[in-house]
């Protein structure tokens, strides 16, 4: 197994025949478990019972303020996120999932009615197609405000045209929101093609700094971390394969717009003005910018862009310009959190 065509082959097989539901799982990599929001929680207890049996994400990568917004659903299953992002995104937006797998796609479709009768309004669409290849399932450029996926990301043998293609079709200061199984290295390549460990969402699990590398050179040098897992590898056979590799499941944000590849001082203040449905104290930019609602906090040049830059704007007040600069800015993770411990690099 070498090729692309065959590594995705072996996936859909893994998806299309091999699992029927969350329980075949071999490891908790997909499926991990991730606190979700309780405003989420009360959605997913009104979805099929079908659609929430065969969820294998590894995360709730659903990010707040998406009313009337178009989102897609990178490698959206039987179309659990889907699902939900339809009642978030309300009757005047428009949800758009893509899937290789019939086997998953049939049932996401199937329960497409039941919903749109429970929730009264019907805005999602699901698409046969290859997440490497947005084209050919006519997603055009610039027209996604959010794109999301979970636990898909790791399993392309292409991940660079992946996230190539996401920033081609994201609106400029549209957001890219996802969780996926990172890895503490780069998998040895015989690793990478075992079926089971790829499908298990082990074996081509994105590596940090390779992930970060591919989206400098799209454009995007400042990407962050919202929320990082540790994931355990509780299966004998798979750990006497990869038990050497430490991962994680990660929910990751990035913003399609021009950013500095570090963060600068230009003495800017954020303030969040509570503004954001069902979010009325706090919003959380990434693991290391709380910001609490009417309590100022300094911010660098990059966090002041993605936050005035974004569908974030009409939520903050940002203060001050880039007019005069002040230096290097002291954007390190809170002393503790995951990121402190894993980065030594400035966000
Ligand atoms: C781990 S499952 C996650 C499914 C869904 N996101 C969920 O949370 O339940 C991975 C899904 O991604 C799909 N997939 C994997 N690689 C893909 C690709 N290159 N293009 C399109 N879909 C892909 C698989 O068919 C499968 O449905």
């Amino acid at each position: 197994m070498t090729t692309s065509i065959e590594i995705s082959e072996s996936v859909r097989h893994y998806y299309g025949q091999v699992l029927q539901s969350s329980d075949d799982l071999k490891t908790s990599a997909c499926c991990s478990i991730d606190a979700m929001p309780s405003y989420l929680k009360v959605l997913l207890a009104g979805l099929h019972p079908e659609v929430l049996e065969r969820f294998y994400g590894c995360g709730s990568p659903l990010p707040p303020a998406l009313e009337g917004k178009t989102v897609l659903d990178l490698g959206c299953g039987t179309g659990r996120d889907c699902y939900l992002l339809s009642k978030l995104v309300g009757p005047t937006g428009r949800v758009i999932g893509v899937d290789m797998t019939p086997e998953q796609l049939e049932v996401a479709v199937r329960h497409r009615d039941w919903h749109a009768e429970r929730f009264g309004f019907a805005n999602v669409e699901f698409l046969h197609g290859h997440i490497e290849n947005l084209h050919t399932v006519g997603i055009a450029d610039n027209s996604i405000d959010v794109v999301v996926s979970n636990c898909v990301i790791n399993l392309s043998p292409e991940k660079p045209r992946v996230l190539a293609e996401i920033f081609r079709v994201l609106k400029p200061g549209g957001e890219l929101y996802f969780s996926d199984v990172f890895a503490d290295r780069r998998i040895p390549v015989e690793l990478r093609q075992d079926p089971v460990l790829l499908g298990e969402c082990l074996g081509g699990a994105l590596y940090w700094e390779d992930f970060r590398r591919i989206l400098q050179d799209l454009g995007c040098p400042d990407v962050r971390k919202v929320k990082q897992n540790a994931i355990s590898i509780d299966d004998p056979e798979v750990f006497a394969k990869i038990g050497m590799v430490k991962f994680d499941s990660v929910t990751v944000r990035a913003f399609r717009m021009p950013l500095e590849d570090r963060c600068e001082d230009f003495g800017q203040v954020a303030v969040y003005l509570g503004t954001i449905d069902l979010n009325p104290h706090s919003f959380d930019l990434d693991d290391h910018h709380h910001f609490e609602t009417g309590r100022p906090l300094r911010v660098c040049g990059n966090t002041a862009d993605m936050l005035a830059g974004s569908r974030y704007g009409d939520h903050f007040q940002v203060l001050g310009d880039k007019s005069r600069h002040f230096g290097l800015f002291d954007c390190s993770p809170r002393p503790g959190s995951e990121s402190a411990k894993a980065d030594s690099a400035c966000c």
